[in-house]
């Protein structure tokens, strides 16, 4: 008994190790945390259960035979983050760089098996280089059973991964796949092909950081949706979000006890200027109508003329689009259109009710977002709104122009309620635009064009650039005080708690991608 419990401690303690001292020392001095303890910053204490510490490759090729480590690069199990069931991988440097052998996939497709079957999130914390090369195909093979488990998985179960050190080649599918990426700052990095290869085959040199790392992928390419500072900033934020999201897509996102008092907030009386051309911060706007302090914001410093995250009104779980007149005069284009898109079909997936704040001029112009195919593009957030089922609500702050006005989930593709502010202008243009055109031959008639084309102006704004007209028709539900939004949105949604909304019978949709 004594030998078989000693035998067992002895496992137990080798495969703690991971790849030895050495290795996590050289971890260490990288600035990362090895795979067990970042599970420990992650998981509530003492709730972390590992299943397959003892795997350990099968490969014979080029010596593998004898070098084998228990758990095979990387520790799988189960645990809880406040109080909730999570499955989570935790891929090992230190052992082959955390490489993807056929047993290390084999490990997470399990994981992934039991999140499925019970419906909880999948956490991935990615550490590795790559496939492991002296199993071959093995390895590729193993890469793409976690891809198609990743698509099964999606829209059932939220999947979010970590980036905390390389993850390149075909890696970096499984991880783009998942609802979001968080990379940790100077020590990870994502790309498709290496410095090495870029080099070759573009003759440009470019370093690994400014190829991929986490301010390239936040700013550049909105591959990932979290830049963090360090490790545990990113373990924080994996637990932050968590906190907005569901278990499951049966499921609704866990709510914050609420009793509704004074929800009148004065201060978004005097939030939009004078001149209807000057900026503002629609984060402003967001915070003063949401639960204090409760904005999470999703691809912060990615396509910033559109604001996207959650955040919580009267304790409930939401998720808010926002045009940012402070960027780009919050302008639709290619980038912003993905972006959020992307935002509103999770949180469509995992029943989390939209606000949108609008305050927007139109779409870009350009032959740059034409031929980059802003129509296709552009087609993708309305297509994301038209198909949403949650719970959807707008209020518009300022301007709703043209095309955008319809896309940005307006009453006549199925947004449930919709609320004006008095300085909102709902028209096809801008009024002095408008005014150029439908009056074109009696402003160059005029003795004094330019007296003529204000004068023109002015009318089109008295006519169109107010909520009336369309408050009129209807497509407008109320024009309601800024002070009261707090107040008017908390009670809505709470109307619109049961809202059932199924799409037609269908195999899936075609948004066009
Ligand atoms: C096996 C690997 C490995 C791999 C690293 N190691 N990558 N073993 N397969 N893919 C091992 C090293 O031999 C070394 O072992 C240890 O891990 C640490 O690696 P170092 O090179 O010392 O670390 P570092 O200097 O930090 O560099 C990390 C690295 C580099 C940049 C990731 O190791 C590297 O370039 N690795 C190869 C990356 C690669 O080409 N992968 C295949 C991509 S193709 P010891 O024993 O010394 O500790 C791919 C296809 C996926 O992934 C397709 C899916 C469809």
């Amino acid at each position: 008994m004594t030998i078989a419990t000693d035998l067992l401690q002895q496992k137990i303690k080798e495969a703690q190790l991971g790849g030895g001292e050495t290795r996590v020392a050289s971890q260490h001095k990288k600035g990362k945390l090895t795979a067990r303890e970042r599970l420990h910053f992650l998981m509530d204490e003492g709730s972390f259960q590992e299943i397959g510490m003892m795997v350990t490759h099968r490969s014979n090729e080029f010596g593998l035979e004898r070098e084998k480590y228990l758990g095979d690069g990387v520790v799988t199990g189960y645990g809880t983050i406040n109080g909730r069931l999570v499955y989570v991988f935790s891929q090992d440097f230190t052992v082959f760089g955390g490489s993807l052998s056929e047993t290390h996939a084999e490990k997470i497709c399990r994981i992934m098996d039991l999140a499925m079957q019970n419906g909880a999130p999948v956490i991935g914390l990615n550490d590795s280089g790559g496939a492991r090369i002296q199993e071959g195909v093995v390895s590729l093979g193993g890469y793409a059973d976690i891809f198609y488990k990743n698509t099964r998985a999606s829209g059932v179960i939220p999947q979010l991964s970590a980036i905390m050190g390389p993850c390149a080649g075909g890696a970096v599918y499984s991880p783009a796949i998942t609802d979001f990426i968080m990379m940790v700052e100077n020590t990870s990095y994502m790309f498709v092909t290496g410095p090495n290869v870029v080099k070759t085959v573009t003759h440009e040199e470019v370093s690994s950081e400014e190829l991929g790392g986490a301010s390239t992928h936040s700013t550049k390419s909105g591959v990932t949706h979290f830049s963090c500072a360090n490790e545990i900033e990113c373990i924080n934020n994996i637990k932050a979000l968590l906190s907005y999201m569901p278990q499951n897509c049966e499921e609704e996102a866990p709510a914050i006890a609420y009793e509704i008092g004074n929800e009148k907030r004065p201060k978004l009386n005097s939030l939009i200027p004078e001149n209807a051309n000057q900026p503002y911060d629609m984060r402003e706007v967001i915070q003063e109508v949401i639960d204090t302090d409760s904005f999470l914001e999703v691809h912060k410093n990615y396509a910033e003329n559109i604001v996207v995250g959650f955040a919580r009104l009267g304790g409930k779980s939401i998720g808010i689009i926002a045009n940012q007149p402070a960027f780009l005069a919050g302008v639709l284009d290619i980038k912003s259109s993905n972006k959020a898109a992307r935002f509103v079909r999770f949180c469509d997936s995992f029943n989390i009710p939209l606000l949108v704040f609008e305050d927007v001029p139109g779409f870009l112009p350009g032959t740059d977002q034409e031929w980059n195919g802003i129509i296709s593009n552009g087609a993708k957030l309305l297509y994301a709104f038209c198909e949403a089922t949650v719970p959807r609500i707008t209020v518009i702050t300022r301007k709703a122009y043209g095309g955008a006005y319809d896309v940005m989930n307006s009453k006549h593709i199925g947004a449930d309620m919709n609320y004006a502010w008095p300085t909102a202008e709902i028209a096809v243009m801008g009024a002095k635009g408008a005014a150029e055109i439908i009056f074109k031959s009696e402003i160059s008639a005029a003795k004094d064009p330019a007296a003529k084309l204000k004068e023109k102006e002015m009318e089109y704004i008295e006519h169109f650039a107010n909520p009336y007209r369309a408050a009129e028709r209807g497509y407008i539900d109320e024009v309601i005080m800024p002070e009261d939004t707090r107040e008017k949105l908390i009670t809505a949604f709470k109307m619109l708690k049961n809202k059932v909304d199924n799409l037609p019978r269908k195999k899936h949709g075609n948004i066009p991608l």
